[in-house]
């Protein structure tokens, strides 16, 4: 029987690509999972898109077909987030956007009274100014997961200057003992660790290719070969997905004004024109 304590129902809220890896990552976990979108259709493409993603598991053996069977039995996806009720805890991975951020944030404060904490996935937003639209700012920090969440073993536990200690110990706790990640701890500053350094190497990658240096193959084939990197920086940025770079960089670059963290021409130009890398099917490269 889970105590009283444990928690055994999450929230994720958003279904992108973050929140639906998430979501599969608590499934497989044990956890039942709410997932939530903001419309019915992007609630069915955010259990597609973690339904095909625990098939390609199982088709690298990485997990039992019964597994899978289970955990995609603990997902119900909805379109309206008063579904979170009852939830022990959540993880938002809604757009990079303050304002839409801070508002999800009022609702889940008031329609989650007794969770554990309130995390978001956010990798550009401070985590003070979430936390500043709840009642109870203490309860809420940033888990920042990577990209597939269900392959990469890091989760950034992300203290805001309000955060609670117990807070952060549930956070902590939750990922090594319920999920099996491994943690660092950071400071609620912008990038947290990683970002602030992995975005200035993947934006003078991307200005090396756009002031024609060098193709995007020898820039990828060079950091791969090279360096031991499992992908180039080209190929990572257009898996991370351009909107997210740019919101990432624009938010290093605001807080630090580091010549480094600006966004070169080429990635807005791409942005705007809905290239966003392997979501929509083409960024750097092709994805048919
Ligand atoms: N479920 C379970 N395991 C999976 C999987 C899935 N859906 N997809 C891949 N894997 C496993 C493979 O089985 C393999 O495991 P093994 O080494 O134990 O055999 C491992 O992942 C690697 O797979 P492959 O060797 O087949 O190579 P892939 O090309 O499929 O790997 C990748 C893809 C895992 C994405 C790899 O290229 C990689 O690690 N790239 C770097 C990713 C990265 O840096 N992410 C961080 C981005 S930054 C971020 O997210 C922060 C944000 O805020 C911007």
């Amino acid at each position: 029987m889970p105590d009283e304590q444990s928690i055994e129902r999450v929230a994720v809220v958003g279904g992108g690509l973050m929140g639906s890896g998430i979501a599969e990552v608590c499934a497989r976990a044990d956890l039942d999972v709410v997932l939530v979108e903001q419309d019915s259709e992007a609630a069915a493409a955010a259990k597609l898109a973690l339904e095909s993603s625990i098939e390609e598991a199982v088709q690298r053996a990485k997990l039992s077909p019964e597994r899978a069977e289970a955990a995609l039995g603990r997902v119900v996806a909805s379109d309206d987030l008063a579904d979170v009720e009852g939830c022990n805890a959540v993880i938002e991975a809604v757009v990079e956007n303050e304002d839409v951020k801070r508002e999800v944030f009022a609702e889940l404060d008031s329609r989650l009274p007794d969770a554990k904490f309130l995390a978001t996935n956010t990798s550009s937003v401070p985590i003070t100014k979430i936390a500043a639209a709840t009642r109870r700012p203490e309860s809420v920090l940033g888990l920042h997961f990577f990209n597939p969440a269900p392959v990469m073993p890091l989760v950034e536990v992300v203290n805001s200057i309000v955060t609670a200690p117990e807070t952060l110990e549930a956070g902590r706790e939750f990922v090594t003992g319920r999920l099996g990640k491994d943690t660092i701890d950071s400071q609620d500053r912008p990038g947290f660790v990683v970002n602030a350094l992995l975005v200035p190497f993947l934006l003078s990658a991307i200005r090396m290719y756009e002031s024609g240096f060098a193709s995007r193959e020898s820039i990828d084939r060079g950091m791969i070969l090279g360096c031991a990197h499992p992908m180039g920086p080209l190929a990572l940025s257009d898996l991370i997905g351009l909107d997210t770079l740019v919101a990432v960089a624009e938010s290093l670059y605001e807080q630090s004004r580091d010549p480094a963290a600006v966004v070169p021409p080429i990635v807005n130009r791409m942005v705007e024109s809905k290239q966003l890398g392997r979501k929509s099917g083409r960024g750097f490269y092709d994805y048919d």
